[in-house]
C-alpha cells in the first residue's frame, strides 16, 4: 500500500466521524504488519470534552485486529466532511492526547513511529516522526524503576 493510498483511507474514513460539534472531521488510518488495513473517525458528543479522537478510535480497532506493537504505518487526515469529499487545505497535527497514545503503541512496536499528517483534500502531506510530536514523552518504557 502506498503512502497515497493510506492517506485515501484515512480521508474516507474522516466522512465516518460523528462532529456536530466542531465540524471538524478526522480520519486515521492504521496498517498492520499483516496487511490489514483499521481505520477510526472522531466521534464526539454533547458533553464535549469527552469526545474521541479518530487516532485512539483507530488504535483501539488496531489492538482487536493485530495489536498495538503489529502497527506498521499511520496516517491522519483531518478538515471538514460535510461534502462528498474531505476538504481543507491544512495538514492535521495529532492532539497531545493522541500524541501520548501513539507513543504507547510506538514503544510497545519497540521503534519511532513515522505519522503521515494530511490536509482534507489529500494535497498537504507532512510526515512526522512521533519522537518529535512528543519528545522526552512518558511512556511504559518509563515505568521500568516502578516497584
Ligand atoms: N481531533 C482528532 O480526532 N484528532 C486529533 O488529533 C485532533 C483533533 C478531533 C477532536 C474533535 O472531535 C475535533 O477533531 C476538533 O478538535
Amino acid at each position: 500500500m502506498t503512502d497515497e493510498q493510506l492517506i485515501a483511507a484515512a480521508r474516507a474514513a474522516a466522512l465516518k466521524a460523528y462532529a456536530p460539534y466542531s465540524g471538524f472531521s478526522v480520519g486515521c488510518a492504521i496498517l498492520g504488519e499483516d496487511g490489514t488495513l483499521v481505520t477510526g473517525a472522531n466521534m464526539e458528543n454533547a458533553c464535549y470534552r469527552l469526545g474521541i479522537c479518530a487516532e485512539q478510535s483507530a488504535l483501539t480497532t488496531a489492538q482487536h485486529a493485530f495489536g498495538l506493537k503489529n502497527i506498521a504505518r499511520i496516517a491522519v487526515a483531518g478538515g471538514d466532511g460535510s461534502g462528498e469529499a474531505l476538504s481543507g487545505e491544512q495538514a492535521v497535527s495529532p492532539c497531545g492526547g493522541c500524541r501520548q497514545a501513539l507513543l504507547e503503541a510506538s514503544q510497545l512496536a519497540g521503534r519511532d513511529f513515522t505519522i503521515l499528517c494530511a490536509s482534507g483534500d489529500g494535497s498537504r502531506i507532512e510526515r512526522h516522526r512521533l519522537s518529535d510530536l512528543i519528545p522526552h514523552g512518558f511512556g511504559p518504557a518509563n515505568l521500568s524503576d516502578a516497584g
